[in-house]
């Protein structure tokens, strides 16, 4: 908690340090009631820094110093000065060393930052400014240090004691305590520190690696979830065998080892050797795991791993420089995903997030750029922006590059940066310097924030038969940034003749044609591209692959994205066709709506939606990405004024008609797909999850239906399934249906048989919570009451709460404010306890802009009543007080 506003940092201030840490060594002893933290720091005067000795400004926050010496000289009162966050002191030369004691409360820490318990372990989150809650240190990533750490505890309630790099040495002492001392030979900044000690089982595996060497692989757990860690297991092997193909990333340690911990703020971290990950992350079997979660868990295994390149070895100079790692390793992932599954599927999953959740706060009062230049507290800037627009723009220098010279340009990032703590501008240089391609302008995408407009004109002359695109790109004033420089945004885009054939495509001036597909690098705020030989008007595909991250717009009519939906070569295309169809029939329908006139929908989309369900050559999983309209959120994010009632009016008869109109091919598809899972031991594989969630997509319309036959299936699949994926599903669709009986009956059962499964439980709060039923808002709050349910935990309060506010627009846009009233309520709990958590769930109360000028005032009065709530932590104070400026 702060007791003064929090300060502004700023980018243009960043200083290098004016001492260095060369060697760390931290000695914890974890007792039940306090820790102590001892730490001696190896330290000299930084060369690059200037002259003299200035005083040394160590970072500390909640430490009970108990002792301080320098170059084993005991400080006195008089020789330093102790504040809320520093301790300073005056260096007696060059080089020195610093010895501390202090006394922390991992016990009682709630926040998840620093040293904290979590289900009887001890365990630590120290990025980004969590290590200074342990001990006074130089806590910023450029200052790297050689760490050795001992760790000693009670042996019989914590026989397991970890930390990072080696175990060197390790023995008992005579009063029921052991030790274990691990050492780091990788310099590395503080975040990356961690230490685990419990009673903990793993399981252990081993990779030989691409020179030869073999990594003992550990996965440890708490003793009833040791039957969860085999897919884990297998998604880290694949994830270290596809860095060394891809990427020619070698891992360096002897050991990697993953922990699973149930009360974790985000999703998982990268410490060197002894990643940490929120267990939701990281267990998976398919009885109590969707197919969704087994693919979040190999993608976060993923990237977690490859962090031990992309953000480890190499590192960032400051957080202004965060996507410097957390948009490259989002991109290495996401490859990685498509290349485990499905391409076309992984792509279209990322785009519908990343247009709904990332678009929405670049046009709200958080949109910050990719590379931001000022922050109040940097736990609020893991953002969507950071990570996944962040992800785009490595994704558009891959496009621009070429794989090639992409791969070129990461090796000279590699070789020239290890053990280096750089910046984003390094990135690009070494881009630059292998690929020879000059992205300066490119960099705006660092620099300004906000979504790009790229509105496209054509014109076809019927004599020269020529073909001409002309672009014009402008983008939105976001905080801080009125007018914007026109960015480089790379369109990958083909032309289609009458019979859906791909054109040839030739620029004006080239000698000739080239490819079928293309990339234009739109540079300038208007810009036109001409095609020669084009010897009839064509149907242009834009920005195949989602090449950039932009609002693109062409007047296409409804046929024509009709003939794009069967047409395009681009199966991304495809599907996006199909979404833009379904908007415009939507948004029709939400006209309608709003002007008091009965519904009546546009029978192409039927037409359209028929053929892909009847086309059994096509890909089961994008059937399913076909059949799934575009969701209220995206909706709301494409209207100027969301209206909230009609969207979920307008999706929900649109839903009801295909569920009409398409009932039996709905039935014969779900049946076959059924029957395939009931004879079929379930797989996690592509093949498998596609077709259970063909099969769960048509399930959910067919009970729209409401008829006998339909709720019986529905039964038969909840009871029957062998996985979570299909019992999940049906338990979703009887939450969201009219049967009361049965639905309380699958509710209780499934509560019954889980309740002793967190993860379980947190799906079946979601299910609940995400209900767009009448009465949302009661239910959530009679289910905080629930025993499985407590604040503390974040995946609860996620599952619970973060999917009511998110996720359940009619419920939690109430027009009484008795939604918003909860969630600030919430926040105002929450603040107290997780001031990371508490910001994160303030989000949706960020957007009202977006809203009529009712909701707006609720929402307004909602978020002052926030600020007006006593002290705020700087997390929640920097949200809500930018939100009302
Ligand atoms: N670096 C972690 C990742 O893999 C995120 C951890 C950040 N945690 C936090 N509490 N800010 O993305
Ligand atoms: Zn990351």
């Amino acid at each position: 908690m702060r007791s003064e506003q929090p300060k502004t940092v700023y980018l243009k201030d960043y200083r290098a340090p004016d001492y260095l840490i060369d060697e760390t060594h931290l000695t914890f002893e974890l007792f039940e009631d306090h820790t102590l933290v001892h730490a001696q720091l190896v330290m000299r005067r930084n060369p690059a820094a200037g002259s003299g000795l200035p005083p040394l400004v160590l970072d500390g926050q909640q430490l009970e110093l108990l002792s301080l010496a320098v170059d084993d000289v005991p400080l006195g009162e008089g020789d330093y000065q102790l504040g809320d966050s520093h301790l300073t002191l005056q260096p007696p030369r060059d080089e020195f060393v610093i010895d501390s004691s202090v006394r922390i409360h991992p016990e009682s820490n709630t926040a998840l930052e620093g040293l904290y318990k979590s289900s009887g372990m001890f365990c630590t989150q120290c990025e980004a400014e969590g290590f200074r809650k342990i001990t006074f240190y130089l806590d910023r990533p450029d200052v790297m240090s050689k760490f050795t750490t001992t760790l000693s505890a009670v042996q019989k309630d914590y026989p397991v004691l970890l930390s990072n790099g080696n175990p060197i040495a390790s023995g008992q002492e005579e009063d029921g305590r052991h030790w274990a001392t691990w050492q780091d030979p990788f310099m590395k900044p503080a975040y990356l520190f961690a230490l685990v000690a419990g009673d903990l089982w793993c399981i252990e595996d081993s990779f030989r690696t691409m020179s030869g060497r073999d990594v003992a692989l550990r996965i440890y757990v708490e003793p009833e979830n040791i039957g969860k860690l085999q897919h884990g297991m297998d998604s880290l092997k694949k994830s270290m065998k596809w860095d060394e193909e891809v990427y020619g990333r070698e891992y360096d340690l002897d050991i990697f080892m993953i922990v699973a911990v149930n009360d974790f703020n985000m999703g998982a971290m990268e410490n060197k050797g002894l990643n940490i990950f929120n267990s939701s992350c990281v267990l998976a079997h398919p009885e109590t795991a969707t197919d969704a979660a087994h693919q979040r868990v190999e993608a976060v295994v993923a990237h977690e791993y490859f962090h031990n390149w992309s953000g480890n070895r190499v590192t960032c100079r400051d957080w202004f420089q965060l996507s410097l790692k957390e948009g490259f390793t989002v991109f290495r992932d996401a490859e990685f995903s498509a290349d485990m599954n499905s391409r076309t599927v992984k792509r279209i999953e990322d785009v519908a997030f990343l247009r709904t959740q990332q678009f929405a706060e670049d046009g709200g009062p958080m949109a910050h750029p990719v590379r931001p230049d000022a922050y109040m507290e940097i736990s609020n800037f893991y953002t969507l922006t950071i990570y996944e627009k962040g992800a785009e723009v490595l994704r558009m220098i891959h496009t621009l590059l070429g794989a090639e010279a992409f791969r070129q340009g990461s090796d000279l990032y590699f070789d020239r940066h290890d053990g280096q703590a750089v910046t984003c501008d390094d990135f690009i240089k070494a881009m630059e310097d292998a690929s020879g391609v000059d992205l300066a302008q490119f960099k705006r995408w660092y620099t300004q924030s906000g979504t790009p407009r790229l509105a496209v004109e054509e014109a076809y002359d019927p004599v020269a038969h020529t073909y001409s695109l002309t672009f014009r790109q402008s983008c939105p004033p976001t905080p801080g940034q009125e007018h914007k420089e026109p960015f480089v945004i790379p369109v990958a885009m083909g032309l289609l003749d009458a019979h859906g054939n791909e054109l040839p495509l030739r620029l004006a001036g080239e000698d000739a044609a080239d490819g079928t597909s293309r990339v234009l690098a739109v540079s300038a705020a208007e810009q036109r591209f001409t095609f020669v030989d084009v010897a009839h008007k064509p149907l242009p595909s834009l920005l195949r692959g989602f090449s950039a991250p932009v609002k693109l717009s062409f007047p296409y009519s409804r046929d024509q994205l009709m003939f794009l939906m069967q047409h395009d070569s681009d199966g991304f295309n495809r599907w996006e066709a199909g979404q833009q169809l379904s908007v415009q029939v939507l948004q029709e329908l939400v006209d309608q709506h709003q002007r008091d006139e009965a519904l009546s929908l546009d029978p192409r989309l039927i037409a359209a939606l028929r053929s892909v369900l009847a086309d059994e050559s096509l890909d089961a999983a994008m059937v399913a990405e076909m059949l799934s309209l575009p969701a209220e959120a995206y909706l709301a994010e494409l209207s100027e004024v969301a209206d909230v009632d009609a969207i979920h009016a307008a999706r929900e008869f649109a839903r009801r008609e295909i569920s009409r109109e398409l009932f039996d091919l709905l039935w014969a598809r779900y049946q076959t797909c059924r029957e395939a899972s009931r004879t079929t031991p379930y797989a996690a594989d592509a093949a498998q999850i596609a077709r259970r969630s063909l099969q769960n997509i048509a399930l959910s319309y067919l009970a729209l239906a409401a008829s006998d036959e339909v709720v019986d299936v529905c039964e038969e699949q909840f009871e029957h399934a062998d996985n979570m994926t299909e019992r999940l599903a049906a338990l979703a669709v009887l939450v969201n249906s009219p049967f009361e009986a049965e639905k309380a009956n699958a509710l209780a059962k499934f509560a019954d048989y889980f309740k002793d499964d967190a993860l379980v439980m947190d799906q079946w709060f979601s299910v609940q919570a995400g209900s767009p039923l009448p009465g949302g808002l009661e239910r959530v709050e009679a289910l905080m009451h629930h025993p499985a349910f407590t604040l503390k935990n974040p995946n609860k309060v996620r599952a619970l709460i973060g999917a009511f506010a998110n996720q359940n627009h009619v419920n939690f846009h109430r027009l009484d404010g008795a939604g918003y009233r909860f969630l600030a309520d919430q926040v105002i709990a929450l603040n107290a306890l997780n001031p990371q958590i508490a910001s994160r769930l303030l989000t949706p109360l960020t957007r009202w802009r977006k809203f009529d000028s009712a909701r707006q005032a609720l929402m307004r009065g909602e978020l002052e009543r926030i600020l007006a709530s006593g002290e705020l932590s700087s997390d929640v104070f920097e949200v809500v007080s930018k939100s009302l400026a």
